[in-house]
């Protein structure tokens, strides 16, 4: 007999299309203010009941996660209370600044939710803030800015799609220690307010006027970040090229799909050893 149908959710990748940092609170974490989208490339988690908590990893970056037993999936199950047979396939690099944790994480708190009676958007959202920053982002995934610590969200419906090649240099960076080494910071009230939603160009203008304060701080610790920007940058098309969160994945912007493809063929081609993916954000 087919058991339950299982629950699915995709752990969309988490891009700060720009991040501004701001003072350092009495709590050690930095007020910020950043743009966030969502790729189509992402984790993917499946649920089943079960009465215990369990939880299997496979997929290229499963190795990463092998032995770890307070795994951010694990930890938003045990912070709603729940129980389930988890399954999850790691697609993304770990600790890479694309939020694949915080992702996971956020994924498990909806899927758990649908599994189990549903404790609400505003449950799951305090719940997802105990976890992490960027994990209330993550449930709502849809282009949003995020400000405070990461918790206060404004969604924006409106956003265009974006074309975008990810790159990551298989080199992990903790984003604990990059905050810890910032320097020069933005600051919240220099960000440009208003942007213009009505298009790809417009909005790839308006974040040529901003940056993310964190690349600076992430390059004492992966030096390679400046390559892979670098090459990104010499790729026919490119409208905007920047790093993500704490790093070390970085994305290139384009103005179509068809030039955002054939850079990710040619960033594969000349770095075999590097993670790449085109896909589009939204
Ligand atoms: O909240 P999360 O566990 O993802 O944060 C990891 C680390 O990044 C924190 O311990 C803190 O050092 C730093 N951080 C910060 N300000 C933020 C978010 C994170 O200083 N807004």
């Amino acid at each position: 007999m087919p058991g339950p149908e299982r629950v699915r959710e995709f752990a969309r990748a988490k891009i700060n299309l720009f991040l501004h940092v701001g003072d350092k609170r009495p709590d050690g974490y930095h007020e910020l203010v950043s743009l966030v989208a969502f790729a189509d490339v992402g984790d993917e988690l499946a649920f089943g009941p079960s009465s215990e908590l369990r939880l299997s990893v496979e997929g290229p970056f499963a190795g990463s996660l092998a032995a770890e037993d307070d795994n951010l999936v694990l930890r938003a199950a045990r912070a709603l209370g729940m129980t389930a047979d988890i399954a999850l396939t790691k697609n993304l690099p770990v600790a890479s600044g694309i939020g694949g944790g915080s992702a996971d994480a956020a994924a498990a708190l909806r899927g758990l939710a649908r599994l189990h009676p549903d404790p609400g958007e505003a449950q799951l959202l305090a719940f997802a803030e105990s976890l992490g920053s960027d994990i209330p982002a993550c449930v709502l995934s849809k282009p949003l800015m995020m400000r405070g610590r990461g918790e206060q969200l404004e969604l924006l419906p409106r956003f265009p799609i974006l074309h975008a090649v990810l790159v990551n240099p298989s080199v992990a960076v903790p984003t604990g220690k990059v905050f810890a080494a910032l320097q020069s910071r933005t600051g919240l009230g220099h960000t440009p307010h208003a942007f213009d939603l009505s298009g790809g160009e417009p909005l790839i203008r308006y974040l040529a006027t901003t940056r993310n304060d964190l690349e600076a701080p992430a390059l004492g610790f992966a030096p390679v970040i400046r390559e892979v920007l670098g090459e990104l940058r010499r790729m026919p098309g490119i409208r905007l090229v920047r790093m993500s969160g704490s790093g070390a994945t970085c994305f290139g912007l384009f103005d179509s799909a068809d030039a955002a493809a054939i850079a990710a063929i040619a960033l594969e081609h000349s770095h075999p050893a590097w993670w790449v993916r085109a896909a589009t954000l939204g």
